[in-house]
C-alpha cells in the first residue's frame, strides 16, 4: 500500500513545518505549507472520535491585509472518508456567522455557505462565496480533501442591530467545527438538507502565521475548471 493511501495529505509533515517564532501565543494552530497547492497555511485538526480521527482544517490568508478591511481567504478541509459532512463555523459558534458545511463527492468536493439563526438545519447564506480549487480538490482510498476561495467569509453582519463583525487578517479567531458521519441527503446539490452533527468542537486560528504574499497568483493557478 502506497503511504498517500495511509496518510492524509500533509500531515506526515505537518509538525516538522511548525516554526516556534511565527505562532500567535494562544493559538491551537501549526503552520503547513502545502506543496501541491503552493499555499501557506495554519491548520487545526479537530478531533471527533476517541481513537484520534479527526478532520484537518486549513486558512491561507493574503498578505498585508489592513485592520478592518473585508479580505479573502483559502480555505482546505481534509477528512477520512467516514465523515459525511464536515462543518466549519468563520465566527466560532452555531448560529449568527457564515457556516461552510463540506463534502467529498466522487467528483471532488462540495462547500455549501449556511447560516443558521437557531439550532436547527442551517439556510443557504449569499453572503459568503466559495469557488473550488481544481488542484487541491481530491479524494483517494482513506480521505477525501476540498480547497476553495471563500469571499464574505472573514465579514458578516449579525443580530437585529446589523452589527458587524470581522476577522482579524494577522491575529487568531476563534473558529468552531462541526462533524457528522451521516452524508447530505443529495451528496450532489449544495443545497441538500443534511442531518445534525454528533461532535463540535471549538479552538483558536492564528491567521497572521498563514499570511501568503502570492495569495492572488496561487488562487489563479489553482482554480482550474471544474
Ligand atoms: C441539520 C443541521 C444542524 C442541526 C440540526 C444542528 C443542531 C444543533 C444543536 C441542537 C446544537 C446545540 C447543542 C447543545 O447545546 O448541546 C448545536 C450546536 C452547535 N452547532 Fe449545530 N446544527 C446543525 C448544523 C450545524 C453546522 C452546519 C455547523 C457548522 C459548523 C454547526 C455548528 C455548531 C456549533 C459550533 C455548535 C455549538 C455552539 C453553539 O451552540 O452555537 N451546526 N447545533
Amino acid at each position: 500500500m502506497r503511504l498517500a493511501q495511509l496518510v492524509p495529505w500533509g500531515t506526515a509533515l505537518a509538525s516538522l513545518a511548525v516554526s516556534p517564532t511565527a505562532a500567535a501565543p494562544n493559538a491551537d494552530t501549526s503552520v503547513y505549507h502545502d506543496a501541491e497547492t503552493g499555499f501557506t497555511f495554519t491548520q487545526y485538526f479537530g478531533k471527533y472520535s476517541l481513537n484520534n480521527a479527526g478532520i484537518t482544517y486549513r486558512v491561507a490568508v493574503p498578505s498585508g491585509v489592513a485592520a478592518n478591511t473585508n479580505f479573502d481567504v483559502v480555505v482546505q478541509v481534509v477528512a477520512p472518508n467516514e465523515v459525511g459532512w464536515a462543518g466549519l463555523a468563520w465566527g466560532g459558534g452555531m448560529t449568527q456567522n457564515p457556516l461552510a458545511a463540506v463534502w467529498g463527492t466522487s467528483s471532488g468536493g462540495i462547500i455549501s455557505s449556511r447560516w443558521a439563526d437557531g439550532h436547527y438545519l442551517p439556510r443557504t447564506y449569499a453572503g459568503s462565496t466559495y469557488q473550488i480549487f481544481k488542484t487541491g480538490t481530491k479524494h483517494n482510498g482513506t480521505h477525501w480533501q476540498v480547497t476553495a476561495k471563500c469571499s464574505g467569509c472573514t465579514s458578516y453582519t449579525y443580530g437585529s442591530s446589523g452589527s458587524v463583525n470581522r476577522l482579524s487578517p494577522t491575529g487568531s479567531n476563534r473558529l468552531a467545527f462541526a462533524y457528522s458521519a451521516t452524508k447530505p441527503s443529495n451528496p450532489s446539490s449544495s443545497t441538500s438538507d443534511f442531518s445534525e452533527h454528533s461532535v463540535i468542537g471549538f479552538w483558536n486560528h492564528d491567521f497572521g502565521s498563514a499570511a501568503n504574499p502570492t495569495f492572488t497568483t496561487l488562487v489563479a493557478k489553482n482554480l482550474g475548471t471544474r
